[in-house]
């Protein structure tokens, strides 16, 4: 039996051969990750809504040193699994989101608010005048130092009387049926006109006209269908199909002003 462990040690060598030409193949031919998105990288000390490839909405920030960040256009902020998108307020120089008062630095580190993690921000190259978006990274933990002032020195952004920018999903096009944005499948992110309602135990999307038009929205939790959910908090939603039904689904602002600030949000859950 002499023979079996140079046999083992053979095949643990092919094995590993195998594996490390698999890893360096693509290397070798110069194929790289597909990147997410390439988008235009912005003046110093500008920060701009965007959106990768598949729509994904992201926050490109240019810091006053040139160096760039890529990150997450959605609060991490997330009760009944909702997303929300963020808003940049120039008099706080802040990302915040109006509904419960999340707010981050232009670097995604939470500055206070619910959120429970700072933004995640994306691998990122800058290639000439653009920047090559990669995968995205591990989101801050929550005490991470932010920059800049604390949050009760900035002031908020409370209404269209403070100089406030997100994401428009300007040409876009607007589905105002749920049903045939799922049987059509679009790939990635689509926007929806419509309203979130609780339908058997569970969240639906519905069109503005009633529930007879609906698609299950997945991975919403209903406990608390009566707080999170109705006319009150907008009628512009993103979300992606998948498998019959549409995930990810996101409250976004309205395309004008935007008044959230008309009616009391929910309490913090
Ligand atoms: S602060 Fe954004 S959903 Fe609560």
């Amino acid at each position: 039996m002499k023979g079996a462990p140079l046999v083992v040690g053979f095949i643990v060598l092919i094995a590993v051969g195998i594996g490390a030409v698999t890893l360096i193949a693509p290397l070798i031919r110069g194929e790289r990750a597909v990147p997410l998105g390439r988008l235009e990288l912005p003046a110093p000390g500008e920060i701009r809504p965007d959106y990768l490839a598949d729509g994904t909405p992201v926050w490109v920030a240019r810091h006053d040193d040139g160096a760039v960040d890529v990150l997450s256009g959605f609060d991490t902020h997330r009760p009944s699994n909702v997303g929300k998108i963020l808003w940049w307020c120039a008099q706080s120089e802040a990302l915040e989101n109006p509904e419960h008062g999340s707010t981050y630095d232009e670097y995604g580190f939470r500055i206070g608010g619910p959120a429970p993690t700072g933004l995640p921000a994306y691998a990122t190259t800058v290639e000439g005048s653009h920047v090559v978006v990669g995968e995205p990274q591990a989101a801050p933990p929550p005490d991470a130092p932010h920059t800049g002032p604390e949050e009760v020195d900035r002031g908020r952004c409370l209404g269209p009387d403070h100089e406030r920018i997100w994401h428009t999903f300007e040409d876009w096009h607007a589905w105002n049926s749920p049903t045939a944005a799922v049987q059509a499948a679009p790939e990635g992110w689509i926007l929806l006109e419509a309203q979130l309602a609780l339908r058997d135990g569970s969240i639906a999307v519905c069109a503005l006209d009633g529930c007879a038009d609906s698609v299950v929205a997945a991975n919403v939790d209903p406990t608390n269908a009566e707080r999170e959910f109705g006319p009150l908090f907008g009628d512009r939603f993103i979300a992606q199909v998948q498998d019959g039904a549409l995930i990810g689904v996101t409250r976004v602002m309205p395309s004008d002003a935007g008044e959230p600030g008309e009616a009391e949000p929910p309490a913090e859950p």
